[in-house]
C-alpha cells in the first residue's frame, strides 16, 4: 500500500492505543493485525473516497470487529447465552458466526461503547444484511478487502475500489465472498439478502443514469 496508508495507519496507532493494547486480551498477534490493517484500510477507503462519515465509527468498528473471532465454540456458545443473544438453527450449525454479534456485545459490557452504528457493522461484518448502514459497509468492504488478506479477490476488490468507486467495490466483495464461503458452509440466508439488496440498488443506480 502507499504513503497515505502508512499514515492513516500511524494515525490510528497513536490515536487509539487504549484500544489495539485491550485487543491483546482476546487475540493473536497475527489477528491483532488483521484488526489494525481492517481499521487503516477502513478509513482509507472514507479519506480518498470522500465518504460523508464519522471517523471515530468507522474506526471503532474495524479495530474492535473480531474481538472474538478466536475463541472455542463452547466460549463461544456460552457467551452468546450470557448476552441473551438468540441463536438461529444456521449460527447452531456454524457457531464461528456469532463472533460478530457477540464482539458487538462484548464492547458494550466491556468497553462501554453504545453506538448503534458501530453495534450494526460489527455484529453483521460477516455476512452483510439487506439495509446494512454505511459504517456497517465500509467494515465488510475493507473487512474482506484489506491489504494483509492473502485470497486474490482482495485485490482486485481495491482495484476496483479506485478504478470504478465504493458501491462496485462493495458489490464484488459480498458476490466474492460470498463465493468463498460455500466452500466452508452451507449458503447464508443473510448473505443471500445482501447481495440481493445490493443488487436492487444498483439497478437503480443504472437506471437513473
Ligand atoms: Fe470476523
Ligand atoms: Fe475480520
Amino acid at each position: 500500500m502507499n504513503t497515505e496508508f502508512t499514515k492513516i495507519r500511524n494515525e490510528i496507532e497513536i490515536n487509539y492505543s487504549y484500544y489495539l493494547d485491550y485487543l491483546n486480551t482476546y487475540l493473536s498477534k497475527e489477528k491483532i493485525a488483521h484488526c489494525i490493517s481492517t481499521s487503516t484500510y477502513a478509513l482509507y477507503i472514507v479519506r480518498t473516497k470522500e465518504i460523508k462519515v464519522n471517523e471515530h465509527k468507522v474506526i471503532l468498528s474495524g479495530i474492535l470487529h473480531d474481538l472474538c473471532r478466536e475463541w472455542k465454540t463452547d466460549d463461544i456458545i456460552n457467551k452468546a447465552k450470557e448476552f441473551n443473544i438468540e441463536i438461529n438453527e444456521y449460527e447452531k450449525k456454524y457457531p464461528v458466526l456469532l463472533h460478530g454479534p457477540l464482539s458487538a456485545n462484548l464492547i458494550i459490557k466491556e468497553l462501554n461503547i453504545c453506538d448503534v452504528d458501530i453495534y450494526e457493522a460489527i455484529y453483521w461484518h460477516t455476512t452483510g444484511k439487506a439495509n446494512l448502514g454505511l459504517v456497517g459497509q465500509i467494515l465488510y468492504l475493507s473487512d474482506f478487502s484489506e491489504p494483509l488478506r492473502k485470497y486474490s479477490q482482495a485485490e482486485k476488490s481495491r482495484e476496483i475500489l479506485m478504478h470504478y468507486g465504493f458501491f462496485d467495490a462493495l458489490f464484488y466483495s459480498a458476490n466474492e465472498r460470498y463465493k468463498l464461503s460455500l466452500k466452508k458452509r452451507e449458503p447464508s440466508p443473510y448473505s443471500l439478502e445482501f447481495i440481493n439488496w445490493l443488487k436492487n440498488k444498483k439497478d437503480l443506480l443504472v437506471n437513473a443514469e
